[in-house]
């Protein structure tokens, strides 16, 4: 006579601990935010014992092992400049808008992944049924959102539930925490560069922020595509850096400490602008050989650098943006947009399609995550402090369900919690 072996479920599960595949436990540890504690991360973070989320049909549940930081989570503790509770009506957030993990819980009507699969996560969610899923731009779709920002049961937890076609395949060379840190930025700069700016060969392409989280992958893609990229840091040690990554200089905007717009300033503090601004230009000309700005300037510092972007465009140059951390009210000289026939280009992640190709060159080995620190489950919310205090460089991620940083599959994690 067979046994039958009767799998009972914990009620939870320690942290960087799991139950036997596809066994789940009644509830997870998770970082939440509710409303009234909205404020830095330190104070709007707080590790619960909360409910794991119900699978629906076309959705899975996976198991985290690692989660990636990002500026949305520093949005989403703040509150500010918009509340996560105005988006959706959950009483609780958890944040989180990347993740590497295991597929533990298959919904109705999942085709793609399978319970025990290793995966990676893309944020962008849509409805799958409208013109614009099938067959026309899915980033158009009414139903659009960024699952961890927009929607409620984000990557800092024990689980996290997805629509199924935002699992991809997890690139079997990296880590949990590699794995876990790179898709939003990634995919964002993809879409920036090779879709929305149409990026060619030879363009000469400016990255603010090039040591940054989009900065990184912008670094390499132009690389990969042939296109020249001249990165802007604020420290030496990421000049090197940057030019590590692809880029054919950099330029260390302390230098120009007058470039930085501020609203409300005065004449004198305009013109002083203009001439750090004529300064920086001079030093792009450089670096490119010629006098002539960037073909394409990657914007997501916002207020306080978009009036030099429009500037310093070459003629019939392209600005793509796709976030504002210094501020949203843009303001800028127009004149040099029209009369130099500029464009300005916004963007926002990517859709399904972007996603599974730039993670193909993941896993070809063609763009690297380049993670640069790996945080523990307990230092989440500092974590994102140190993001919004702009201390950390590169990809970040924090271990959620990996019980150390390393490891690269079930099977190594499994012998390492056998092992405890
Ligand atoms: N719409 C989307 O889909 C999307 C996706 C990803 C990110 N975003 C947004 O894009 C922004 C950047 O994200 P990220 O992940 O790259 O952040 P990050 O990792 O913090 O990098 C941003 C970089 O910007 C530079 N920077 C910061 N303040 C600056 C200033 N005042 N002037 C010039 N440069 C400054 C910093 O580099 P240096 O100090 O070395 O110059 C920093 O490394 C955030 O606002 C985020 O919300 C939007």
């Amino acid at each position: 006579m067979s046994e039958t072996k009767v799998r009972t479920a914990p009620a939870i599960v320690p942290v960087g601990s799991m139950p036997e595949l596809g066994v789940l436990p009644e509830r997870m540890h998770g970082y939440a935010i509710r409303r009234e504690r909205e404020g830095d991360p330190t104070k709007s973070f707080v590790s619960e014992e909360l409910p794991i989320p119900e699978v629906r049909p076309g959705e899975v549940l996976v198991q985290v092992m690692a989660a990636g930081v990002n500026y949305n989570g520093v949005w989403a503790g703040r509150g500010k400049p918009v509340s996560v509770f105005d988006m959706h009506k959950d009483p609780f957030h958890v944040p989180g808008s990347d993740a590497s993990g295991i597929v533990w819980k298959v919904g109705v009507g999942v085709q793609n992944v399978k319970v025990g699969d290793e995966v990676i996560i893309h944020c962008n969610i849509t409805c799958g049924q409208c013109v614009f899923c099938n067959g026309g731009e899915p980033m158009a779709c009414r139903q659009q959102k960024i699952w961890g920002y927009e929607t409620p049961d984000g990557s800092f937890a024990q689980y996290t539930r997805v629509q199924a076609q935002q699992c991809l395949p997890k690139p079997t060379h990296l880590t949990w925490e590699e794995a876990g840190s790179y898709a939003l930025t990634c995919f964002t700069a993809w879409r920036m560069l090779v879709n929305r700016a149409e990026m060619k060969a030879g363009d000469d392409v400016l990255v603010w922020g090039g040591a940054g989280g989009l900065g990184v992958f912008a670094l390499q893609i132009c690389k990969l595509m042939g296109a020249r990229a001249i990165a802007v840091v604020s420290n030496e040690d990421k000049i090197e850096f940057a030019k590590s990554l692809g880029a054919v200089g950099a330029i260390d905007r302390r230098q120009f400490p007058n470039l930085p717009y501020k609203p409300n300033e005065t004449e004198e503090q305009k013109a002083l602008r203009l001439k750090d601004t004529k300064a920086f230009g001079q030093k792009i000309w450089e670096i490119i050989g010629e006098k002539k700005g960037p073909d394409i300037v990657f914007e997501h510092v916002g207020q306080s650098t978009f009036p030099a972007s429009v500037f310093l465009a070459n003629r019939f140059g392209r600005i793509v943006i796709c976030g504002a951390t210094t501020g949203f009210e843009l303001n800028f000289d127009v004149r040099h947009l029209w009369m130099h026939q500029k464009s300005i280009i916004g963007s926002h992640f990517a859709h399904a399609g972007e996603c599974a190709t730039a993670n193909k060159m993941i896993q070809q080995k063609r763009i690297t995550p380049v993670l640069t620190n790996t945080f523990s489950y307990a230092e989440i919310p500092e974590a994102h402090e140190k993001m919004a205090r702009n201390e950390l460089h590169g990809t970040v991620a924090c271990l959620v369900g990996a019980p150390r940083a390393g490891l690269r599959n079930t099977a190594e994690t499994l012998a390492v919690m056998g092992a405890r």
